[in-house]
């Protein structure tokens, strides 16, 4: 898709179709669509009544503008009550608007979506991400595709002194939407195709676009240094395993050095502990950490951030063999800790617990936080629509809560209860993979996590519920969400000083 800004005003705007918001319980047109009204001779306020047309999220309603407007055609698209409004409201609306033009076969689209309050960058990003993301599909293994196809969006901002904010805001909501898709790309295709290889492949194409420095060591070299956790869950496959590191340095000075970390299980059938089938359905999305923290690595080079960004991905597979781990193995993590499996399906905290101690170790950095489908118990507390967030010290924790708000996704704390360490415990090594109590085992997952931070400022999150949507979302259809790439930049963002 093609994303442009339009300065002239929307009677005049170039495109097949018009899209135009309104808000719920609005008794009056606002001033733009008052002045498309007038343009149109009335009729977009006759079409409103006739239509019945509320302004609820997700109602629409379209028209023939009958030769008035330089568009052939006019969408109104809902954008929900006033007191609601907000970036989420555009973008979501947006999404809707765009996936509804190019049903009705139109292939270049102009938005105006004037939501109370929302500033013009703000606003103009929010309708590049909800085109997007509302028009991605994964259809490449289809032989009937959908020929339908919205080439271009143009966001209008008529006003001038408006123009260069609304800019701004399409070139990061393009940035962002396409990080996004990427990371759901990687998502969504299958586990016989995304190996951990692939997804060092991957790794070394987006660090060769960016020019980005990036080292990948081989299963040999991560037993050398000490890698004894990750290792162990990789030796049951015969996929070889891949640790990805990848750095973008600013050309300047770094204001902070930031490591993000990804779990990359690109299948986990449970290992001997094996899942159901139910339970390993879905595992290919286990490298959703993984694929969030490359769809960052593909953006940063565009954004020219002053901060000094590492990435870095222990990627395996965890499957049953000959030569899987068992219940019961005693491993050694990097940072000396030994760990008693308990079960082999507690696999990711495995291989996150042999990263962190690589960041902390080798990099060092001022903040680290890990991105991970970690635990079904996350599913169960907050559901498929919230990602949950732990972490030390405060601080860190609440800066992901205010990006992940800002950025239009959501997420919740959850909290690093101390006294649930206790369950932690093994009779044979320093730590058991899980816990001897019951409940709470996004929690326990954490507090496993955190033995391997250094005391590093640290946060985690949570994506087990949130990074496969089962039913069609406002912002894109079932599959792979790309959860956690736009909280990612935004939280880059503002640590770098920007907005
Ligand atoms: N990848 C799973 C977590 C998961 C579960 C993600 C459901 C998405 C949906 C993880 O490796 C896992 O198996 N966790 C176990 C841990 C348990 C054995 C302590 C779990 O949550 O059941
Ligand atoms: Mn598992
Ligand atoms: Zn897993």
């Amino acid at each position: 898709m093609k994303l442009s800004l339009e300065t002239r005003d929307l009677a005049r705007a170039r495109a097949d179709m018009l899209v135009v918001g309104r808000h719920a319980g609005q008794a009056r047109l606002g001033p733009e669509l008052q002045a498309l009204d007038a343009a149109l001779g009335g009729l977009l306020s006759r079409v409103l009544a006739v239509e019945k047309f509320e302004g609820k999220a997700g109602q629409s309603a379209h028209f023939y503008s009958d030769g008035r407007l330089t568009a052939p055609r006019v969408l109104v698209v809902g954008l929900g009550p006033k007191r609601d409004a907000g970036a989420e409201a555009v973008r979501r609306a947006a999404a809707h608007g765009a996936r509804r033009a190019r049903d009705l076969g139109a292939s270049a689209a102009a938005v105006l979506l004037p939501a109370a309050g929302v500033p013009a960058r703000l606003r103009a990003q929010a309708v590049a991400e909800g085109a997007i993301l509302g028009t991605y599909r994964f259809d490449k293994y289809l032989k009937e595709k959908n020929g339908k196809v919205l080439g271009a969006v143009a966001v209008v901002e008529p006003d001038r002194r408006q123009q260069g904010a609304a800019r701004e805001g399409v070139r990061l909501g393009e940035i962002w939407a396409q990080a996004t898709c990427a990371a759901r790309d990687l998502v969504n295709e299958p586990a016989n195709v995304v190996t951990p290889a692939s997804l060092a492949a991957r790794a070394e194409e987006i660090a060769k676009a960016g020019r980005l420095k990036i080292r990948v060591l081989e299963r040999d070299e991560c037993a050398t240094l000490g890698m004894g956790a990750f290792v162990g869950v990789a030796q049951g496959s015969q996929e070889p395993p891949k640790f990805i590191h990848l750095t973008y340095a600013p050309r300047g000075r770094a204001r902070k050095r930031i490591a993000l970390i990804g779990k990359g299980i690109t299948f986990d059938s449970g290992g001997l502990d094996l899942k159901t089938a139910d339970g390993m359905l879905r595992m290919k999305d286990d490298m959703s950490g993984a694929a969030a923290v490359l769809a960052v690595f593909q953006a940063l080079p565009r954004l020219r951030l002053p901060l000094e960004v590492h990435g870095l991905i222990a990627a395996t597979e965890n499957m049953p063999s000959g030569t899987a781990q068992r219940p019961g193995d005693i491993v050694r993590a990097l940072n000396g800790l030994s760990i008693e499996i308990g079960n082999t399906d507690a696999e990711g905290r495995l291989t996150l617990a042999d990263a962190l101690a690589y960041a902390a170790k080798e990099i060092e950095p001022d903040e680290m936080l890990d991105v991970a489908t970690l635990t079904g118990a996350v599913v169960m507390a907050l559901g498929l629509g919230v990602s949950g967030v732990l972490g030390s010290p405060d601080a860190v924790a609440r800066r992901v809560l205010g990006a992940a708000d800002a950025a239009g996704e959501r997420m919740w704390r959850l909290p690093l209860h101390e006294e649930y360490k206790e369950g932690l415990k093994s009779d044979v090594a320093d730590l058991n993979n899980i816990s001897s109590q019951r409940g709470a085992g996004a929690i326990v997952a954490g507090l496993f996590l955190r033995e391997f931070t250094a005391n590093i400022p640290w946060a985690h999150l949570d994506i087990a519920g949130t990074a496969f949507a089962e039913k069609e979302l406002p912002l894109g259809p079932k599959g792979g969400t790309g959860v956690a790439v736009r909280t990612l930049l935004t939280y880059l963002m503002r640590l770098a000083g920007r907005r």
